[in-house]
């Protein structure tokens, strides 16, 4: 059994490590494909890249695990909006036409998201079996963000057409668990492991509306993941305390906890779920004593539960390979 399935299934204390967005703008190997592949979804639908890409940091790295190439936003480029990637302006998304969303069908989607399981596919056969492949897919929320364009700014929620929207998102929130669930299902039959999911503006949502448009999607798509049998891990960034409350809720088989959440606080109160990642991406930029400190902290706290070391978000750009190797290096060597 691959390791954090192992981990995941049977709740066991074993070494596991991985990272958020791995496979990315750090590595010169990447910017050498993406410079030539100007086109990020297409890149996300090139099979054969995409997989080549997904293995970049296991052959650099000799990570536990690997998390397919691919974007949270191809579930809704592949229920008809065009999705375009502009430097600096981050995803931009044409408009919702609910009459066109509502015409998909789960064949139509599966067609058009095929180059996504296929590079599944080829990866797994590539990797050596004592290792994960990890599936993903955005919470609806979160895709929801992009889909209507919910924000203000980079880190404000427009509240007011949050208001004024509630039967259309309703409706949209709907049909995106529904894909959703038919994404994972399709990762997983084209050989993934696990799947993880991302509710990565979970902390832009008013508390008056946590429990509708945060913990009852992931919940859904959870229980979907348990009657499959499947192993899931949930990252609702940025709800702080919130955390123990959405774990006693949803109840995924292991939780990714972000920086702001205390550690000695996580193994108490999210105790019984096995627990990911958590240290700030930015202490990778600091020197190498203050890493292995930052890490070692998480490692030690952890020690003796079910615990995978990775971050409380993903790498980033700016990252120098070669503290991330050291890092490994020292997760790997680490006894004390
Ligand atoms: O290595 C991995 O983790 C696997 C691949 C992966 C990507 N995106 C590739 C990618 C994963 C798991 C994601 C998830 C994702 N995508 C999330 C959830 C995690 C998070 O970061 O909060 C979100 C919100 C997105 C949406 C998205 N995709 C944004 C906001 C951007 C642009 C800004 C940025 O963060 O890079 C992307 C583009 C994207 N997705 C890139 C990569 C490697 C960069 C593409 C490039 O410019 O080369």
């Amino acid at each position: 059994m691959s390791n954090i399935k192992n981990i995941l299934l049977n709740k066991v204390s074993c070494k596991s490590i991985w990272f958020m967005r791995q496979a990315g703008r750090y590595l010169p190997e990447f910017r050498a494909i993406r410079s030539t592949n100007k086109d990020f979804i297409k890149l996300c639908l090139n099979s054969e890249l995409s997989s080549e890409i997904t293995l970049q940091p296991i052959k650099r790295f000799d990570l536990d695990s690997a998390i397919i190439f691919s974007d949270i936003l191809m579930i809704p480029f592949a229920l008809g909006q065009n999705v375009s990637f502009n430097k600096d302006h981050g995803p931009e998304l044409s408009n919702l036409d609910l009459k066109l969303l509502l015409e998909n069908n789960e064949k139509k989607f599966t067609e058009k998201l095929n180059p996504v399981y296929k590079a599944i596919e080829i990866t797994k056969k590539k990797l050596n079996k004592s290792k994960s492949l990890i599936s993903f897919i955005g919470a609806p929320w979160t895709l929801l963000v992009y889909m209507l364009g919910l924000r203000k700014n980079k880190y404000e929620l427009n509240v007011a057409k949050l208001n004024q929207n509630k039967l259309l998102i309703e409706r949209v929130l709907e049909t995106v668990i529904n894909y959703s669930c038919i994404h994972i299902k399709n990762q997983i039959n084209a050989g993934a492991d696990v799947v993880q999911i991302f509710d990565s503006w979970a902390g832009l949502i008013p508390t008056n509306f946590i429990r509708d448009y945060c913990y009852t999607p992931n919940l859904k798509i959870i229980e979907f993941c348990k009657k499959e049998k499947i192993p899931n891990i949930c990252f609702p960034k940025g709800i702080k305390k919130k955390y123990e409350e959405f774990n006693k809720i949803v109840k995924p088989d292991c939780i990714n906890i972000d920086a702001d959440i205390d550690l000695v606080w996580a193994k108490e109160k999210l105790s019984g779920t096995v627990i990911q990642g958590g240290m700030d991406p930015n202490v990778l930029l600091k020197d190498d004593k203050e890493m292995f400190k930052a890490a070692s902290k998480y490692i030690q706290t952890f020690r003796g539960i079910p615990y995978i070391f990775n971050l409380g978000h993903g790498l980033l750009p700016q990252t120098d390979p070669v503290k991330v190797e050291k890092l490994v290096k020292f997760y790997r060597n680490f006894n004390g």
